[in-house]
C-alpha cells in the first residue's frame, strides 16, 4: 500500500548547474522497436561516440535490465508497462543529473511511452522510433526468439501474437532495414548538436 506520510526533499543542485559542469544537456534517447530491430546495436554505438566526445553517458537495455531491476517481470501487458514504469523513473533520474540516457527497450505501448515522455524534463525526451521490417528482424533473429516463437515455443512475443504499437510522434525515425549504424549514429549526434544538447 502507499504510504502517505512522505515529503520529497530539494537536495538544490539543480540539472542546470550540472549541465553546466558536464559541457552539454541531460537527455533520453528513447529507442523504442522491435526485437532484433537493431536498438541495443545503435544504443552501443551511440555511447561509444558519445563517451568519445566526453559525454556523460548511461544505456539501460531490456535484457540487462530484466536480469536485475526487473527481474521480477514477464512480458505481459502489465509486467512490460511496469517495466517501462520503473525505467523511465530511472532515465528521469539520470536526465536531471545532466547525464544523456540511452533506453533501448522494445516498448510496444504508446502509453508507456507517453508516461516516460511525461515525467521527462519537457523537450529533453527524444523517442526514437528503430523502424525496421518484420521480416528483416524474423530474418536477423539474433537470439533465436523468432524462431521460437513462430514454433509456439514463446508465447507473448512482439510482432508475432503480441502487438507493437508504432510510434504516433516519434522525435527520430530510423529504418535499419535501409540505412547502415554510422549513418544512424551521425543523424542522432546532429539532432542532439542542433537542438544545443551537445556542442560538435
Ligand atoms: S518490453 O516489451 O518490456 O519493452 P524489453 O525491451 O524489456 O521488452 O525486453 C525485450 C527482450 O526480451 C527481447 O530483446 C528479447 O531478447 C527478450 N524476450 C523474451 N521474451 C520476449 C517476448 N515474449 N517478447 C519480446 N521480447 C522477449
Amino acid at each position: 500500500m502507499k504510504s502517505k506520510n512522505i515529503t520529497p526533499v530539494d537536495f538544490g543542485i539543480t540539472r542546470e548547474m550540472r549541465e553546466a559542469r558536464n559541457g552539454h544537456k541531460g537527455a533520453c534517447i528513447w529507442l523504442t522497436g522491435l526485437s532484433g530491430s537493431g536498438k541495443s546495436t545503435i544504443a552501443k554505438a551511440l555511447v561509444d561516440k558519445l563517451f568519445e566526445m566526453g559525454c556523460q553517458t548511461k544505456v539501460l537495455d531490456g535484457d540487462n535490465i530484466r536480469h536485475g531491476l526487473c527481474s521480477d517481470l514477464g512480458f505481459s501487458s502489465e509486467d512490460r508497462s511496469e517495466n517501462i514504469r520503473r525505467i523511465a523513473e530511472v532515465a528521469k533520474l539520470f536526465v536531471h543529473n545532466g547525464t544523456i540516457v540511452i533506453c533501448a527497450f522494445i516498448s510496444p505501448f504508446q502509453k508507456d511511452r507517453d508516461f516516460a515522455r511525461s515525467i521527462i524534463d519537457e523537450g529533453h525526451f527524444f523517442e526514437t522510433y528503430i523502424n525496421c521490417d518484420i521480416e528483416v528482424c524474423k530474418e536477423r533473429d539474433p537470439k533465436g526468439l523468432y524462431k521460437k516463437a513462430l514454433a509456439g515455443e514463446i508465447t507473448g512475443f512482439t510482432g508475432i501474437d503480441s502487438p507493437y504499437e508504432i510510434p504516433n510522434r516519434p522525435e527520430i525515425v530510423i529504418d535499419t532495414s535501409i540505412v547502415e549504424v554510422e549513418e544512424t549514429i551521425n543523424e542522432i549526434i546532429c539532432i542532439l548538436a542542433q537542438k544545443s544538447f551537445i556542442y560538435v
